[in-house]
């Protein structure tokens, strides 16, 4: 009898870990790594919520907390909806949990069945397939190719949707690609949702404040009122805030769904660590000055990033609208020849060649559900970023 459950057969560990993971064990050798593929912005913490983390610590704040989510931080989870989204949500309707991904787990462990399908839109963030297969369902994947921006097309999810679909999962702006929908092509996506009734969505709004060039973010239950009790929208403070390590997310959205989860937290982690709690409560009603500031920065570098690839022989990059993701295509080198005669036959393969040959770690496109393209996460200094580009255009010369 197998030891590790059938479970886990299913689900592969994140590539995008193992990739960088791989960078590092390079990098300790002694090798010129450059990691480009680990999605955190490169900036620390602002000073005021690292003090408000001190204080909670001096306060004693040590303790457990709620299971899903201090009061203080709720309210101020409630206000940043209203201000930011328009959104009304009420503390009952919150749950705060260890980052957003483990807000994701509990939604989905807690209502998919065995056979319940979820779709997912290919290039997909890599946790969203695993955690489906790991809540015993089916995730179904819906391309949406580089010639539609990377985004859904209506009558590509009407023909995905069946008795079985559960939820669908829509990621703006994007992992990987970077592709945010605008008000009307999210209004167009919730034209098909008023059709099916039975379907749940997750709107994952956790890249919401990197979007550039004007662009105008709205999430999906303000768009359309009408979706708002089937909508779990999604949020946290890693990207916007620059804390990936403190852990929070939370997401709002129906009490039925929301006191499920909590059962199921209260079984797992109990509650989200009461220091980083209290350190959101001050990134969310704190200063917001320096969002603005990041982002513009992020523009920079997506411009800088995009045109150099562009200029690489083989390759092809679509500007995108946000997050600190591009998703260059790599058709152009397939079949061309390494200067140690290897065919590149895939993205892993060329990915691979990148690492080997030039010491820059991206992350291939099969990962993300959609090839022949990777993924640079432009979340590091530009002088490194310049310095990658050059080395990858150095290597895409090299192949014959
Ligand atoms: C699309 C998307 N959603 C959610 C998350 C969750 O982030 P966290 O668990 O740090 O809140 C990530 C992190 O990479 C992401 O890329």
């Amino acid at each position: 009898m197998a030891f590790i459950a059938d479970r886990l057969q299913r689900i592969k560990p994140s590539a995008t870990i193992f990739i960088a993971n791989k960078a590092m064990a390079m990098k300790a050798e002694g090798r010129n790594v450059i990691g480009l593929a680990q999605g955190e912005p490169d900036f620390d913490t602002p000073q005021n919520i690292k003090d408000a983390a001190k204080r909670a610590i001096d306060r004693g704040e040590t303790k457990y907390t709620q299971v899903d989510g201090t009061p203080a931080l709720k309210a101020a989870i409630c206000a940043k909806f209203k201000r930011e989204n328009g959104l009304d949500y009420t503390p009952q309707q919150i749950s705060v949990g260890t980052g957003g991904k483990q807000v994701l787990f509990n939604a989905l462990m807690a209502t998919v069945n065995p056979g319940d399908e979820v779709i997912v839109l290919a290039p997909y963030w890599v946790s969203y397939p695993d955690i489906v297969l790991l809540c015993d369902g089916t995730p179904v994947a819906v391309p949406c190719s580089q010639n539609h921006g990377f985004k859904l097309r209506p009558e590509d999810l009407e023909a995905a949707i069946t008795r079985k679909t559960k939820w669908l999962l829509l990621n703006s702006p994007s992992n990987p690609t970077g592709a945010a929908y605008t008000a009307d092509e999210l209004k167009a996506v919730a034209a098909v949702l008023m059709r099916h009734p039975d379907v749940f969505v997750l709107a994952d709004d956790i890249y919401e404040h990197l979007v550039y060039d004007d662009f105008v973010f709205t999430s999906l239950a303000q768009v359309e009122p009408k979706l708002y009790g089937r909508t779990l929208t999604l949020n946290g403070v890693s990207k916007a805030y620059c804390m990936t390590g403190w852990r929070i997310g939370y997401g709002g959205g129906p009490t039925e769904l929301i006191k499920a989860m909590a059962a199921l937290q209260s079984q797992s982690t109990t509650n989200p660590s009461s220091i980083s709690q209290a350190a959101a409560v001050e990134a969310l009603n704190g200063p917001q000055d320096f969002i603005p500031r990041n982002a513009a920065v992020f523009k920079q570098r997506r411009d800088l990033v995009v045109a150099m690839l562009n200029r690489c022989e083989g390759l092809f990059c679509p500007t995108p609208e946000g997050a600190f993701y591009v998703y260059p295509s790599c058709a152009g080198v397939l079949g061309k020849r390494t200067p140690e005669g290897k065919t590149i036959e895939t993205d892993i393969d060329f990915c691979t060649y990148l690492l080997d040959a030039v010491g820059i770690a991206v992350v291939p496109g099969t990962a993300f559900g959609l090839a022949p393209h990777f993924r640079i996460s432009y979340a590091t200094s530009t002088e490194e970023l310049t310095e990658a580009c050059n080395r990858i255009a150095r290597a895409c010369e090299a192949l014959a």
